[in-house]
C-alpha cells in the first residue's frame, strides 16, 4: 500500500534522513522506533506531503505522493495524528472534529462519521460541547485519532501515541488502534521511542536511529536479531497469537 524507497530528507544543511525505506501491507500496522531525533516526525510528515525530499520517492497505491500537495494527499486517502496531538483547547471536542472535515465536501457523510466516532471513543461523546483543553492527555490522544478519522483515511500515521501518558492509558490507545484494523481496515504507520508496546503491536518493524533504518522485519525476527547486542525490550511477555 505505501511503499518508501530511499527517501533523503534535509532542513536546510542538516540531513535528517538518508536513504529511508520502508513498506508498508494494506491492513497491518507498521511501527518505527527510534530515538529522540533519529528522523521519526520527518518521516511521516514526508509521508503526508508536509516536506519534500531531496531524493528517494513515496508511492501510495503506486501513486507517487512526494511533490503533491499536503490537501491532496489527505484526499487520497492519508491522514496523520501529529507529534503532541496539537488539538485546539478552547474549540469543542466537536469542533476540532469538524476541524478534521476542513477538506471533505460530503456533509452527510461527514456527520455519519462523527457519531461513527462517538461509537469509538464514548467519552468525545460525552464531552461533545466541552473544551478539549478540559479532556485529560489520554483523551486528547483519542481526540486527536478521531480528528485523524474525519477525512475518512484508509491510513493513518501516528506521532508517538504514548508521549506523557501512563501505561494503562497506553494500553487504551493501542487497544482502539488494533480496533480501526481490525473492524474499519485501516492501515496503520505509527512511530514510538520505546519499542515495548510497538512490539506488541506490530506486524511490521523498523528500528531508525541516525536518518537511516537498522533494522526491519517481522517483530520476532528483529528481537532475535538484536538479542546478541542489546535487546529491543527484554519485558515482551508474550508474542502474538497470529
Ligand atoms: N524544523 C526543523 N529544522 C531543522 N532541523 C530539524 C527540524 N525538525 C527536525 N530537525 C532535525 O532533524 C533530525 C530528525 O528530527 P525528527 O524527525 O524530529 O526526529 P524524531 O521525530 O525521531 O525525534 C534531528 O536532528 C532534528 O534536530
Ligand atoms: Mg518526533
Amino acid at each position: 500500500m505505501l511503499e518508501v524507497t530511499d527517501l533523503h530528507v534535509q532542513y536546510g544543511r542538516l540531513v535528517a534522513l538518508r536513504g529511508v525505506s520502508i513498506s508498508v501491507k494494506e491492513g497491518e500496522i507498521a511501527c518505527i522506533v527510534g530515538p529522540n531525533g533519529a528522523g521519526k516526525s520527518t518521516t511521516l510528515l514526508s509521508i503526508s506531503s508536509v516536506l519534500q525530499p531531496t531524493e528517494g520517492t513515496i508511492t501510495f497505491d503506486g501513486q507517487t505522493v512526494n511533490g503533491m500537495r499536503a490537501e491532496d494527499v489527505a484526499r487520497m486517502g492519508i491522514s496523520q495524528v501529529p507529534e503532541g496531538r496539537h488539538i485546539f483547547t478552547s474549540l469543542s471536542v466537536e469542533e476540532n472534529l469538524q476541524v478534521g472535515a476542513a477538506v471533505r465536501k460530503d456533509k452527510g457523510a461527514i456527520r455519519k462519521d462523527m457519531n461513527r466516532i462517538f461509537e469509538t471513543f464514548p467519552i468525545l461523546g460525552e464531552r461533545r460541547n466541552q473544551p478539549a483543553g478540559k479532556l485529560s492527555g489520554g483523551e486528547q490522544q483519542m481526540l486527536a485519532i478521531g480528528r485523524a478519522l474525519m477525512t475518512n483515511p484508509r491510513f493513518m500515521t501516528i506521532d508517538e501515541p504514548s508521549l506523557g501518558l501512563a501505561p494503562k492509558i497506553v494500553d487504551r490507545v493501542y487497544e482502539v488502534v488494533t480496533e480501526l484494523r481490525e473492524k474499519q481496515g485501516l492501515t496503520l504507520l505509527i512511530v514510538e521511542q520505546s519499542s515495548e508496546r510497538a512490539l506488541k503491536a506490530a506486524d511490521t518493524l523498523y528500528v531508525l536511529r541516525n536518518g537511516a533504518i537498522q533494522l526491519g522485519g517481522r517483530p520476532r525476527t528483529c528481537r532475535t536479531a538484536r538479542r546478541s547486542t542489546r535487546p529491543i525490550s527484554a519485558s515482551r511477555k508474550t508474542t502474538r497469537a497470529r
